[in-house]
């Protein structure tokens, strides 16, 4: 199958495709497939599977409980922010990069981004860098956009990751025929998971280049997570550890309700604490996994690692991430399959790995347009970057909002509300159908309005729902 790849001297049309890059690209890809051929049956043994040890997953609280030294501004100094970034916004009917969604007052992922990162180095007087990793599909966009930030006291950087290609799921051939620059033929490609993260940053020089500035962590998260902001308390536990028990990898974890089910959890396996995704669970076992009391927390993907631990394992080729296998149908009804990582897979490959199990408001994702209807309201505020529950609001949980198909794509959603609702005292939220709401509408308590097909109701502005059911064709 490999030999059937595309040509490499095809490689040299866009600056992000030169040979070399291909090359590199060509070799991880390489090393992934033949492990992915390998490998036989699940990657862990059930019956192996431990609860992680007592000290090694702390709460917050014990690591804010020894406050804050007086040289913070030292700590942050040593840091690097990576957010990744090689994700669309195609959940959310938008092209382009996913972080140039506008989320709050006009600003996006991004800008919200800079202006935390700006606010840090304005008030420690320090230069905390921000890295974003970028995709094929988001690199140009991306780096267009950066221009509007070359006055913000932040330096941007970024690398791109791989691009490896998609496989025929029968016969395990590249579905590829070129190098897929253009329209149709770019289906062949794919942008192989956030564990790419590793070998991209090593191979761009740039991982190097942060090491010799003196830079020795870097804090990683998802850029649709808004609660992912440094936290100070993190960064201070993990440049104080002692000399020869210097912690290499923090992985923020949170505890799981029943929504959060099939997020992956942190397990002790061999002696080792290690991630457990969903996806490596035997049939048998996926209810266990699920259960919110025999595994209480889950990954938020908000990682603190080493740059030189990275160096090390990347050098030594000792990093070691379990393939997910991602099926996919494109187009055309071919099915394939994408060979991918996720970067906190690699947590037992690091000493000392830890994880720390943080407040909730540190897991904000903005996945659906239902998420985005909660951030964009009354129930956050904004300063400098960072969202905030709002103190007006009594219960620290956040409502459940489940908006229907009409809503999916952020466009139709925005048309449909004229203003934000007032949400400061709601719990559930469910809308179904063509339902439109006017200005300064207030949901209160439990709402259901459901319009039934070719129904459409229209909530008229300034009305207050409270413990309300709303349905059929009605104009109240
Ligand atoms: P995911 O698509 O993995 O998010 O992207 P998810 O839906 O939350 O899925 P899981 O359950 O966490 O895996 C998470 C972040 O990783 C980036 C995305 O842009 C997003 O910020 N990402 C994902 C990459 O940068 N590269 C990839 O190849 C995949």
């Amino acid at each position: 199958a490999l030999l059937l790849l595309p040509k490499l001297s095809h490689c040299n049309h866009v600056s992000v495709l030169s040979p070399q890059i291909c090359k590199k690209d060509f070799e991880g890809f390489k090393k992934l497939f033949h492990r992915f051929l390998q490998v036989k049956g699940p990657s862990v043994e059930w019956p192996k599977i431990n609860r992680p040890p007592e000290d090694s997953i702390q709460p917050y609280e014990k690591i804010r409980e020894k406050g804050l030294p007086e040289n913070v501004a030292n700590s942050l100094n040593k840091l690097v922010v990576v957010k990744l970034n090689g994700g669309l916004g195609t959940s959310m009917g938008c092209k382009g990069p996913k972080s140039l969604i506008s989320v709050r007052n006009e600003n996006t992922f991004l800008d919200l981004t800079v202006q935390q990162i700006e606010h840090l180095n304005k008030t420690y007087n320090t230069d905390v860098p921000l890295v974003l990793m970028n995709s094929f599909n988001t690199d140009e966009d991306t780096r267009k956009i950066l221009q509007k930030y070359t006055h913000h006291r932040v330096k941007i950087h970024t690398f791109n990751q791989s691009r490896y290609p998609r496989i025929n799921k029968e016969s395990l051939l590249p579905v590829a025929k070129d190098m897929g620059l253009v329209g149709e033929s770019a289906d062949g490609w794919y942008p192989p998971g956030h564990g790419d993260i590793y070998a991209s940053f090593y191979n761009s020089g740039l991982l190097e280049q942060l090491i010799a500035e003196g830079k020795e962590y870097i804090f990683v998260s998802n850029i649709d997570n808004l609660g992912a902001t440094v936290d100070l308390h993190i960064l201070n536990h993990l440049v104080s550890q002692p000399n020869g028990k210097r912690c290499e990898f923090i992985m923020e974890v949170t505890d799981k309700t029943r929504a959060d089910v099939k997020g992956g959890t942190l397990i002790q396996y061999e002696g080792k604490l290690r991630l457990l995704e969903i996806a490596q669970v035997p049939k048998a076992h996926v209810d266990e996994f699920k259960s919110v009391s025999k595994f209480k927390i889950f990954n938020t993907n908000n990682l603190w690692i080493s740059l030189a631990a990275i160096k090390r394992l990347q050098e030594q080729n000792a990093m070691d991430m379990e393939i997910i296998v991602n099926p996919k149908t494109l187009n055309g009804g071919l099915n394939v399959i994408q060979l991918e990582t996720a970067v906190g897979a690699a947590i037992k490959c690091f000493d000392n790995a830890l994880g720390i199990n943080v407040p909730r408001s540190r897991f904000l994702p903005v996945k659906t347009t239902s998420d985005l209807l909660l951030v964009m309201s009354n129930l956050y505020s904004l300063e400098a970057g960072s969202l905030t529950m709002s103190e007006k609001r009594e219960f620290p949980t956040t409502p459940h909002v489940k908006l229907g198909s009409s809503f999916t794509k952020v466009q139709e959603y925005l048309i449909r509300f004229e203003s934000i609702p007032d949400m400061l005292e709601l719990d559930h939220l469910t809308v179904s159908g063509d339902v439109t709401f006017g200005k300064n509408v207030s949901l209160k308590g439990t709402v259901i309005i459901i319009a039934n097909h070719g129904d459409r109701i229209d909530i008229p502005a300034g009305s207050m729902l409270e413990n309300k059911i709303v349905s059929g064709n009605l104009r109240i």
